[in-house]
């Protein structure tokens, strides 16, 4: 059984990534303005990606028999200067998901949940991973942002990123 501090704090996180789901969503769309259709494409499946991360708590927590609470997710932003602009607010709010996740492995511990604290053993690896590709990108895009032909290349490169559900999460 979940310790109350515990639930509410996986609620909280689950609104957070379906607060990440809907900025990549957004992002997707002004890509889709811009007619850059392989970053569209590769915000899509981050959107995507965000979404099953939502599922892996949602499900913890209904195994765990904590209480599933969905909350109001605050709307995202609808524009960006570049796509230097955009993945540079991507890289901020991995960080911050970073930060989230580990305050509650944080609470995990304090909490001696040693359940949740392999659930988030997941999500810290993950993290790592997110903020390496968003940095490799952002690194991309600053060396050839200023070359038409430089950003037609990532535009290509961003088109050919796959998107499967992962096996262990029920659709
Ligand atoms: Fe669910 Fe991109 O962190």
């Amino acid at each position: 059984m979940l310790h109350d501090k515990m639930s509410k704090a996986l609620n909280e996180q689950m609104n957070w990534e379906l607060y990440s789901s809907y900025i990549y969503l957004a992002m997707s769309a002004h890509f889709e303005q811009v007619n850059l259709r392989g970053f569209a494409h590769w915000m899509r499946v981050q959107t995507m990606e965000e979404i099953t991360h939502f599922k892996r708590f949602y499900d913890f927590l209904t195994a765990r028999g904590g209480r599933v609470v969905l909350s109001q997710i605050k709307a995202p932003p609808s524009e960006w200067k570049s796509p230097l602009d955009a993945f540079e607010d991507v890289l901020k709010h991995e960080q911050e998901v970073t930060r989230r996740i580990h305050h509650l492995a944080d609470l995990a511990v304090e909490l001696k949940d040693h359940a949740t604290g392999s659930l988030l053993k997941w999500f810290i690896d993950e993290q790592v991973e997110e903020e390496a590709s968003t940095d490799e990108i952002i690194q991309n895009l600053k060396l050839n942002q200023d070359a038409p032909s430089g950003l037609y290349l990532i535009d290509k490169e961003l088109a050919a990123r796959a998107f499967t559900v992962p096996p262990d999460i029920s659709v």
